[in-house]
């Protein structure tokens, strides 16, 4: 990273360089987090082929599929395992990424207007400062072309409340008071060391995730709870491993998805917003 970027927080530098990120939309609940992502991404994207941007990409789980698909993907993550990651998988893949590199949100060193399509599913929720989530908001309108879509990614305001039921982490007396903050106010902190419990992080309400998105002049086409309540079962993975029940998960999704009384309770909120033509 060059002198300009922004220092990102340690404490998630050293989750990620702990944690299986690259592994993550594998298991459990990010199944179905990964499927339904995909299918509002695939709703909503202009067709191939464009330019897109994965920024806060990881190593790559979204970059590689669309690249796939025969979109032109640029990916940036600020932690360098996955980048050295991303790069080994790049190194043979079929359909390359066309770069990937070291690199912060909230100054990407993108050109303006130089992509149909940006995807933020990491930032916003790892930038707990309004101010620097507004300056991520701001840098993806910049790099859009007038008229390209931008999904965004958050964690619901709610999700440690409903994890701590799913998982039964109640009875673990340093949970109580991490979801208790959560519910307050957003401001997410693990002081536990367990990687379940995730990282430092904001957890949005509905609300807030589309005041943001408007305040960086775009237009909102649709803000969606992505798994809806399922992905709080404990046999989510068994159920999306037989056709008939992964089915009923995606319509109960699909059925809640727009629904303004429930989308909290998805584990993750996406928007997809455009930059006026
Ligand atoms: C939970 S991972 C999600 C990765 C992938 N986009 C996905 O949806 O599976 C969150 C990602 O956001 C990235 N991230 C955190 N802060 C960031 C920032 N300031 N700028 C860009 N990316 C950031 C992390 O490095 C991490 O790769």
């Amino acid at each position: 990273m060059d002198e300009q970027t922004p220092e990102f927080d340690s404490t998630i530098a050293e989750y990620y360089r702990q944690a299986p990120e690259e592994r993550r939309l594998e298991q459990g609940p990010f199944l179905l987090e990964a499927l339904r992502t995909r299918e509002l991404i695939e709703r909503h994207a202009p067709a191939a082929p464009a330019v897109v941007l994965d920024i806060g990409g990881g190593a790559g789980a979204y970059a590689f599929w669309l690249a796939e698909a025969g979109y032109t993907v640029h990916l940036l993550d600020p932690v360098p395992r996955l980048i050295a990651e991303a790069q080994r998988r790049n190194a043979t893949h079929p359909r390359p990424l066309a770069s990937c590199r070291v690199g912060d949100a909230r100054t990407t060193n993108f050109p303006d207007a130089s992509a149909e399509i940006v995807l933020l599913l990491g930032p916003l929720y790892h930038l707990t400062a309004a101010q620097d989530r507004a300056r991520a908001l701001d840098e993806a309108a910049r790099v859009l072309k007038p008229g390209g879509r931008l999904f965004a990614a958050a964690i619901s305001r709610w999700t440690s409340a409903l994890d701590g039921l799913a998982r039964d982490l109640f009875q673990d007396p340093q949970f109580a008071p991490i979801a208790e903050q959560d519910a307050r106010d957003g401001q997410h902190r693990n002081p536990t060391g367990r990687l379940d419990y995730f990282t430092t992080a904001y957890f949005h309400r509905p609300e807030d995730l589309r005041a943001e998105v408007l305040a960086a002049g775009l237009l909102i086409d649709g803000l969606y709870g992505v798994e809806g309540p399922g992905w709080m079962l404990p046999d989510v993975a068994e159920r999306l491993a037989d056709p008939r029940r992964r089915a009923d998960l995606l319509r109960v999704a699909h059925t809640l998805e727009s629904e303004p009384s429930l989308l909290g309770i998805s584990a993750h909120l996406l928007v997809v917003a455009r930059k006026p033509a």
